[in-house]
């Protein structure tokens, strides 16, 4: 018996499977449009058989892309372009997922092929937000300081981002709260030098991860799950560390988020991190065991037996994969297989299935 393709129920929502779509930027929307692109790029990874397909960083206002061609959700026009989407993902027995996000200090850089450069403001770029008026490298602009009007604007955009993700239609709402961008800047006490409610202590650099995950559960169907992906550490000395992740995960926990999804890294460029196979599923562990939270392990899980191990070892509740399923967008047919599991290929496909 197969853990990783059994079947997981969280609220009204069944999973068929523990096999999920990490969320990717594709750096091809118009104006934080999806294109035909998102459609056939989530579209092929539910047809491939995973439990969940989640959209990328979707932003929750202009400002808050990493790049223009970043996705975003915050207009009525947003809903009619990811519309679609969600409803093909679910034609396909997958479980559609949006992951919602503000780059921070991170925003206005160009896309990876087209080097990442900041993009100044006369090329079209803009000045990131941050928490502090730190930048992230020499080569980055330096950020403005959010005031605390700006922290009630950003709180209305993400409730109202929520809102629109569920017109959408999308069951899962993954709030961003990680690598380096806006919500991490603010738990890290590296980009985080505020000595306003929002800064100092760790109750403080928490507030307003605690703020915006109260007000999107208030928004969100209370029938649909809720998750947060974090960097569980920085990495680095005196950084946001596991300690701190496990007391945030108890805390979002009791405010109706159903999932951690564990990941790293991300505020301090070239910090030392210990990449290799499942490097990040510790995290998950750690975080799952101490503060009684599901959570979800990603970052190099390739193999059908180690995705396995995972679950049915009790380190994770689900396994994201990413770049593994930009190579191989069929990996949970062909995982299922391997382990002896009668997975259902689309019928349109059912003359290729291995017997
Ligand atoms: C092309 C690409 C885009 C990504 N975009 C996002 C994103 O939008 N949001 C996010 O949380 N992580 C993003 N990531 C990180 C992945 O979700 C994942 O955490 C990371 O790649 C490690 O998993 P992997 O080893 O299976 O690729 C991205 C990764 C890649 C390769």
């Amino acid at each position: 018996m197969s853990q990783l393709f059994s079947p997981l129920r969280m609220r009204s929502v069944e999973f068929r499977n523990r096999v999920f779509v990490s969320p990717m930027c594709q750096y091809s929307s118009h104006d934080g449009l999806a294109t035909p692109w998102h459609l056939v790029h989530l579209g092929s990874r539910a047809v491939g058989g995973a439990g969940l397909v989640m959209v990328e960083a979707t932003s929750v206002s202009r400002e808050g892309r990493i790049s223009p061609g970043d996705s975003g959700i915050w207009s009525d026009a947003h809903v009619e372009a990811l519309a679609p989407i969600a409803a093909f993902i679910r034609e396909q027995g997958a479980i559609p997922a949006i992951q919602l996000a503000h780059a921070g200090r991170k925003a206005s850089t160009d896309a990876p092929w087209r080097g990442a450069r900041a993009i100044a403001p006369a090329d079209g770029g803009w000045q990131p937000l941050a928490p502090s008026a730190i930048p992230l490298s020499a080569h980055h602009p330096t950020p403005r300081a959010m005031s605390a009007d700006d922290l009630r604007t950003l709180v209305e955009q993400f409730t109202s981002a929520a809102r629109r993700a569920r017109e959408a239609g999308f069951d899962v709402v993954e709030l961003h709260y990680a690598h380096g961008y806006l919500v991490h800047e603010f738990l890290s006490p590296i980009s985080n030098q505020r000595d306003d409610e929002y800064g100092g202590d760790l109750d403080n650099r928490m507030r307003l991860a605690l703020d915006l995950t109260r007000a999107v559960r208030a928004a969100w169907p209370a029938d649909l799950p809720l998750w947060v992906r974090i960097s569980a550490s920085d990495w680095v000395d005196g950084g946001w560390d596991v300690e701190q992740s496990v007391t945030l995960a108890s805390r979002l926990k009791a405010l109706g988020v159903d999932l951690i999804d564990c990941s790293s890294g991300g505020l301090v460029p070239d910090a030392p991190i210990a990449v290799g196979p499942g490097y990040q599923v510790s995290f998950a562990a750690e975080i799952r065991r101490r503060s009684g939270v599901a959570t979800g392990a990603v970052g190099m899980i390739t193999e059908a037996e180690q995705a396995e191990h995972i679950i049915a070892n009790g380190e994770a509740d689900v396994v994201f994969l990413a770049r593994e399923l930009l190579r191989d967008p069929y990996w949970p047919l062909h995982a299922a297989h391997q382990l002896g599991v009668d997975a259902p290929w689309p019928p349109q496909y059912e003359r290729a299935k291995p017997r």
